[in-house]
């Protein structure tokens, strides 16, 4: 380890100039105009693999290439690690909010600030350095290693588990790690046992068949700016619960032992308050706000669109409205009931005099894994090494519809051990990753490798 660290030390500057290289590549997954350059990274990966004596393939989808590459120099008595990412991002507006230019890797005050440093470019990447190392100081890897590279993550991976499934045999490992989650707090890193799913609509209202002037149509037909908004107010109600039917069914209670652990976390709750910015945190009545976000199922608007928002006045009777919301969802809730429980929501509350659609975008299962595997143990006792303070073992409440996959499709394990930070910003601007989360992501990652091989007496 002492040789591992050192060779890693040496090796800094180059390691933080090959993540800016692949940061400069802006693959936004959502935007058509950005294929080419989701492309260009998926081929600065494969010449990556290839560089350090990896099998590597491009593997095309519907839409954005996987890259799987493979190193299974060990041998079969040795285990083999499954390593997920994704190089895709998410959009970087508004631009104007950056300090730096987004794909403009920056270094200020040891963070690195570009789209994608965090999620998951920089976490995903400090995998292939700690196995480049163990070629570089031993020409050999402890483990068989896999990688699976998607860049559709942010789009929801709609091909990824097709795909799974069709190479279900080629991917067979004793583990998958996932490094695409945060820590607890700096110098306190952590494994995320449960994320929460997504289910994810756009609703729109059509009233009359064009714009109506409001003076001489107004209060004879339907407003689809109010009807949309009462609808949307019916969703929750002011203890902050939802109101959908049935929402709650599947919902698994916190445990009284989970509860406890979550307390005894050094949360505080100040300093989260002051990071979102917001004046007051608030949530569902008799959950605390870790218990709110990571163990309970929530409903938010994410945008709303209609009428004249232009300069001044106009007095106009619109004649559609939109908007997004989506659900987190926490185990057992499925994505599709939940889906089909929404649409019978708004079909029941649609008034009279409007047509009401909702489309449903995509969706992810929650997960909880075990936590109590070889696999977690090995990755525990390297992280506890590589950033000198034992991990916790935490819930999280974003999402990674690929892990109730994984699960399903491959029943391994799935380790997800995340060098980012709570404070990251991942899809806002400026969003960075710490230098020493980067850097002692790598050196977790190789202590990994060891460890976990050598559960294989
Ligand atoms: N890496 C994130 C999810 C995440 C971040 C989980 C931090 C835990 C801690 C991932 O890239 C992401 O953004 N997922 C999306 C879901 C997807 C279907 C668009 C999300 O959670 O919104
Ligand atoms: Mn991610
Ligand atoms: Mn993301």
């Amino acid at each position: 380890m002492g040789e591992m660290k050192a060779y890693l030390e040496q090796h800094r500057e180059r390691h933080l100039e090959d993540l800016k290289a692949l940061l400069r590549i802006p693959s936004v997954s959502t935007d058509p105009a950005h294929g080419g350059d989701v492309r260009a990274a998926a081929g600065w990966l494969k010449e990556r693999f290839a560089a350090m004596g990896f099998d590597v393939a491009i593997h095309e989808t519907a839409r954005h290439p996987i890259v799987y590459a493979e190193h299974m120099g060990a041998g079969p008595q040795a285990p083999t690690v499954l390593v997920y990412g994704h190089y895709d991002v998410q959009p970087p507006d508004p631009l104007e909010l950056w300090v730096t230019g987004p794909f403009e890797p920056t270094v200020r005050d040891g963070r690195l600030h570009a789209r994608g440093a965090t999620d998951d470019k920089g976490q995903m990447i400090a995998h292939v350095l700690a196995a480049e190392a163990h070629l570089a100081l031993n020409g050999k890897l402890p483990l068989n290693l896999k990688f699976l590279v998607e860049g559709e993550e942010e789009i929801g991976s709609p091909n990824l588990a097709p795909y799974v499934e069709a190479r279900r045999e080629a991917l067979a490992a004793d583990a998958v790690v996932i490094s695409d989650t945060s820590m607890f707090a700096p110098g306190m890193p952590a494994i995320v046992y449960g994320l929460r799913g997504l289910a994810y609509f756009e609703v729109e209202v059509q009233g009359p068949g064009h714009d109506l002037h409001s003076g001489l149509f107004g209060g004879a037909v339907a407003n689809p700016i109010n009807t949309l908004c009462s609808l949307i107010a019916s969703l929750k109600d002011e203890a902050g619960r939802v109101r959908v039917e049935g929402f709650y069914d599947d919902v698994r209670a916190l445990t009284e032992q989970e509860r406890a652990a979550w307390a005894a976390l050094p949360f505080d709750e100040e300093k989260f308050r002051d990071s979102c910015g917001a004046p007051k945190m608030v949530g569902e009545e008799g959950f605390t706000t870790l218990e709110r976000s990571w163990g309970r199922p929530t409903l938010d608007c994410n945008g709303i669109l209609g009428g004249f928002v232009g300069q001044g006045a106009k007095t106009v009777l619109p004649s559609k409205a939109m908007a997004k919301f989506s659900c987190r969802l926490v185990p057992d809730q499925g994505s599709e009931d939940i889906g089909a429980k929404i649409k019978a929501h708004f079909e029941a509350h649609a008034p009279e005099g409007v047509k009401v659609e909702v489309r449903e975008l995509h969706g992810g299962n929650p997960v909880i894994v075990n936590a109590e595997g070889v696999a977690v143990g090995a990755a525990r006792a390297a992280l506890a090494e590589a950033f000198g303070s034992d991990a916790v073992l935490i819930r999280s409440g974003g999402s990674i519809p690929v892990v109730s996959d994984f699960s399903a499709i491959l029943g391994i394990p799935v380790v997800l051990m995340g060098f980012g930070l709570p404070d990251d910003r991942l899809h806002s601007p400026n969003e960075k990753i710490d230098l020493d989360c980067f850097f002692g992501g790598i050196v977790a990652s190789a202590r990994f490798m060891e460890l976990f091989a050598a559960t294989r007496g």
